[in-house]
């Protein structure tokens, strides 16, 4: 057969990877990183040129600000969430049409505290305050703002008093809002009026007649249901944008841009079967065609007939070039006596790198290296605010390849989110199941079987792990969770089959529902699934007389077992 790789990953030596996409690939990125040093972050990609039109969110560290980012892009426009003293040259290209102020941890009053650039108010374009960006606003505008005697947190009702302002088009005239902020404006700066109050702020929304708002609520928040209405008629009735950001002009887009950029270099990827990894190639494959190569590794660690799915998309459905590379007796052979798990991910990300660089060097002169690299990824290796996301996470996957490839690096899915990578994914004709699919860890099975990896090991848990697979997908549970596996536990105990005594292998079930794996929850699972599951799995693989299930979230659990 032939070779194809496997992709990057991100994972640090302390392990644990939430974020993006193929987790995969992100996981030996990382390791890679640790073992090469840093590559300097590439420049900035610009955006599609057609019309350009963007919403910038000025980023004053909330938990919520790229959350306010996606809430626009799903408005179809463009939206970019930059730190708060970025200088005015770096968006203008932009072409801003509108800014949002993010919320915040800080006080307006304290020393420090930042403000908004003086650009924002000098272009006269409209301007949207969410929360401590309210604050922001009244405090640099002559308003005042003090420290709340209560902290404000939770739902309250919003009442319109101006139906007719523009930001209220559609909207009820009492909806749930989501509160949550200290500080609370005592007097509304010059010229602004209030628009609508709950029962504690009488200036809930504020505004004036330059298009300046203010709001004292998270309207990007699931909590405010009608949030979006206000968000898009911010970016449509107020800031007039026409709305051009749709997957289908960010393909067209991007395959021009990559053709420019890559000329008639040579593109190397690594490829796992993963959404990003698979959307990063396929869209390299439609911009400059056989000049792609992707490098598939087999590290003995995947999922049952994984290597054939992935294979049969990228060359027999795609006819992509694909290395395909069956390193499993290698990867096998480093993990032989490792127990602990933090080594055999170092293990695992060493070794890709070695069959990776090999096979890359195999090819002759490449150029480019190209990496799934996500939005999130980005904002959180640029971000100047130590936003709340920012510090829980503690991993990125940008800029982090051996330095001694030095390939540039191509990464046209930087400027998205993970929901928007799957949109771009069935734009380009990729299966549902392959866009859909759960994220992966870059060190497999091996890090769902607990104590040394052998073959019999893995054997048992793809049997087992299949098993779940075919059971979740067909109680159509599939998509709404965010991982459902099995684990290989190194507990033995005594059943009985029959007459006879069996001493075997105890199998746990793993399912958790998640926005971003920083947290998750165990999945309510019906007993009649489990059950089944459980059935399934004790007569179907040998070796296991035991199943049970993981009723712990994250935290304190981790959703990995090791
Ligand atoms: P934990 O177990 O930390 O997992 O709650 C959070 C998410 O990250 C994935 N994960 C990994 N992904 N390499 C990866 O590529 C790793 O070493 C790794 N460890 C955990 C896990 O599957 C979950 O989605």
């Amino acid at each position: 057969m032939d070779k194809t790789p496997k992709p990057k990953q991100a994972s640090k030596k302390s392990h644990r990877v939430a974020t993006s996409g193929d987790i995969e690939v992100s996981t030996y990125l990382e390791i890679a990183k640790e073992i090469a040093g840093e590559q300097p972050a590439p420049s900035e990609e610009a955006i599609p040129k057609a019309e350009r039109e963007a919403i910038i969110v000025i980023d004053f560290g909330s938990q919520y600000s790229l959350l306010i980012a996606r809430r626009v892009r799903e408005c179809q426009v463009y939206c970019e969430l930059v730190p708060h003293d970025v200088p005015w040259e770096k968006i203008a290209p932009l072409n801003p049409k509108g800014f949002i102020l993010s919320g915040g941890p800080a006080s307006v009053y304290e020393p420090e505290a930042p403000l908004a650039p003086a650009y924002i108010y000098e272009s006269h374009l409209p301007i949207l305050g969410i929360c401590y960006g309210m604050q922001v606003l009244t405090k640099q505008l002559g308003g005042q703002v003090t420290p709340g005697t209560k902290h404000e947190y939770g739902h309250a009702v919003l009442h319109l008093s101006d139906a007719d302002s523009p930001l209220f088009a559609d909207l009820s005239a009492s909806s749930p809002v989501w509160m949550s902020h200290g500080d609370k404006i005592e007097e509304m700066p010059p010229g602004f009026r209030a628009l609508a109050y709950t029962e504690n702020s009488p200036f809930a929304v504020m505004g004036n007649d330059d298009r300046i708002f203010g709001l004292q609520f998270h309207p990007e928040v699931a909590h405010t249901p009608e949030g979006k209405t206000i968000l898009k008629n911010f970016v449509y009735q107020v800031c007039g944008c026409k709305g051009n950001w749709t997957m289908g002009n960010f393909v067209t887009e991007s395959i021009a841009r990559i053709k420019e950029q890559v000329g008639t270099g040579k593109v190397v990827s690594a490829l796992s079967g993963g959404v990003d990894s698979s959307v990063v190639a396929t869209l390299i494959h439609r911009a400059v065609g056989d000049q792609l190569t992707c490098i598939f590794v087999n590290n003995g660690l995947l999922r049952r007939e994984e290597v054939e799915r992935t294979f049969n998309v990228f060359r027999l459905n795609l006819g992509m070039n694909i290395i395909y590379v069956d390193a499993s007796e290698r990867f096998l052979h480093r993990l032989k006596g490792v127990t602990d798990p933090e080594t055999k991910r170092k293990v695992i990300g060493d070794e890709f790198i070695k069959v990776f660089e090999e096979e890359a060097n195999k090819i002759g002169k490449v150029d480019f290296l190209a990496q799934g690299t996500l939005y999130p990824d980005v904002i959180e290796s640029t971000s100047s605010v130590s936003s709340a996301s920012a510090t829980i996470k503690t991993h990125h996957n940008v800029g982090g390849l051996p330095a001694r490839m030095t390939l540039k690096l191509l990464e046209p899915l930087r400027l998205l989110f993970k929901d928007e990578v799957r949109q771009v994914g069935l734009e380009l004709g990729l299966p549902e199941e392959m866009v859909w699919r759960q994220p992966f860890p870059g060190p497999g099975l091996a890090i769902r079987i607990i104590g040394e990896v052998t073959q019999e090991k893995l054997e048992i848990l793809r049997s087992a792990d299949w098993v779940v697979m075919n059971e979740i997908k067909k109680a159509k549970l599939y998509r709404q969770l965010w991982q459902s596996f099995a684990v290989l536990t190194d507990v033995k105990s005594v059943g009985v089959m029959g007459d006879y005594r069996t001493y075997g292998y105890l199998v746990a079930i793993r399912a958790v529902t998640s926005a971003d794996a920083m947290t998750a929850d165990w999945a309510r699972l019906p007993y009649d699934l489990l059950a089944q599951i459980a059935n399934r799995i004790v007569n179907e693989v040998p070796g296991v007389n035991r199943v049970v299930y993981d009723i712990t979230s994250k935290p304190p659990s981790t959703i990995e077992w090791e």
